[in-house]
């Protein structure tokens, strides 16, 4: 066999810089986050979560009857196939006995529906928009029963009155939730919707790329979410200001934090919601969370106010002595603290807003698809005889 193919000239870690394909969808770069065109701030101010989906999956902003057709099917979607019920009820065994946490739940409920999905190996691009909008619609209906499951209560059945983020809330709770509550629901969803060639896109890119399902690629992008160095950062974040706090005591003693800083510089640990690969000077998206997880504090109460001066001091400090900025997924985490949401549901939560984004790439890498499929610097052994 010939041994000519020349070597790529360069190998970039990470795929750090690469430009890897072509989106209409969404760009991200320092100066600014856009949707299709519109910019994040704009969105997170004027549009809904259904109007921002919309946008994602179709292309242009919605009229009012196009946005009610499509609330109207989104919102009949939202029923789960008896088998992903029967499943769901198991899940808060699994939980408990640690053998999974939501996200792996997530992961195959959202698996066994492409099982029972009529049009689930149909990759046409009407195929691909009914599929989009049934595993959007879906989505919370999962989380929300799944929780149910671990609560050890009957499922709470979705309420078509609601709103996505709405809806989520209260089929989690059982509790109809406050505007206010809606809000910050529903502008933490827009700010999550989409993010271009991030990890969890890419792997669901790189699945469409072989011509595989949008199930299946979804599938993928569920699991690539969960780590912690991507979506699983937003449960991290909240995690690590829970071990500050108890490692600092009930007060926010500007000392302690910063010893406890000094601690994290030292032994060269990663804070959990800090830093990005595209974003250097900071997060658009975190400011808007930020400003409206802490009004949600100040309305609930001294103790949630005193999480944030905490997570501003942390910010402060990463800020002044490490240049390093917060993600969206640092004021994300204190946000649904705040909400009462349980930690291990805020990266499915994260799933019921990106699968917009998702369903939007895999169906346009579908529709102008080449297979994915970079190279590797090798750095194995020299050639070597097996009987030598
Ligand atoms: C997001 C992330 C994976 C990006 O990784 P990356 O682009 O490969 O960035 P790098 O690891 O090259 O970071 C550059 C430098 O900043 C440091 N750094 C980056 N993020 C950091 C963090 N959260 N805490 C401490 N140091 C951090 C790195 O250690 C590295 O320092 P070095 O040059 O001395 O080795 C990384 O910032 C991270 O792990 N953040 C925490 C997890 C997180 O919040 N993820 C959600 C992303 S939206």
């Amino acid at each position: 066999m010939s041994t000519s193919t020349p070597t790529p000239p360069t190998m970039a870690k990470g795929l750090e810089g690469v430009i890897a394909g072509e989106s209409a969808i969404c760009k991200v770069e320092q100066d600014a986050l856009i949707y299709r065109g519109y910019e994040i701030a704009d969105l997170a101010a004027n549009a809904s979560f259904e109007e921002v989906a919309y946008l994602l999956l179709k292309g242009d902003k919605p009229s009012t009857s196009e946005l009610e057709a499509f609330n109207k099917i989104l919102i009949s979607e939202r029923g789960l196939p008896e088998t992903v019920r029967e499943f769901l009820m198991t899940s808060g065994e699994l939980v408990k006995n640690n053998s999974a946490v939501p996200m792996d739940i997530l992961r195959t409920a959202v698996s066994i529906l492409g099982h029972l999905d009529p049009e689930c190996q149909d990759i046409t691009p009407e195929a691909n928009l009914r599929k989009s909008i049934r595993l959007l619609a879906k989505t919370p209906t999962i989380i929300g029963h799944m929780q149910n499951s671990i609560d050890g209560r009957e499922f709470i059945e979705a309420d078509d009155s609601l709103s996505h983020a709405a809806n989520l809330l209260w089929m989690m709770t059982g509790q109809k939730p406050t505007p206010e509550a809606v809000k910050v629901m529903d502008v933490s969803l827009v700010l999550y919707a989409e993010h271009d060639f991030n990890a969890s896109t890419f792997t669901a890119r790189v699945i469409a790329g072989t011509l595989s399902d949008m199930h299946g690629a979804v599938t993928g992008a569920i699991a690539a979410l969960k780590g912690p160095l991507h979506g699983g950062a937003n449960e991290a974040a909240m995690e690590m200001l829970s071990e500050i706090r108890k490692d600092i005591g009930p007060e926010n003693d500007a000392g302690k934090i910063q010893a406890w800083m000094d601690n994290a510089f030292t032994t060269k640990r990663k804070l959990m919601g800090f830093g990005h690969r595209v974003y250097k000077n900071g997060d658009h998206r975190a400011p808007i969370l930020h400003a409206l997880g802490r009004k949600a504090a100040e309305a609930r109460g001294e103790e949630f106010v005193r999480l944030f001066e905490l997570g501003e001091a942390v910010q402060t400090i990463m800020e002044e002595q490490k240049k390093i900025f917060p993600n969206v997924d640092f004021p994300c985490g204190m946000t649904y603290f705040t909400m009462g949401i349980p930690v291990p549901q805020y990266t499915p939560i994260f799933v019921a807003s990106r699968m917009s984004g998702w369903c939007a790439h895999i169906s346009e890498q579908h529709a102008n698809n080449r297979l994915i499929r970079p190279r590797v610097a090798y750095t194995g052994p020299e050639l070597r005889t097996w009987n030598g």
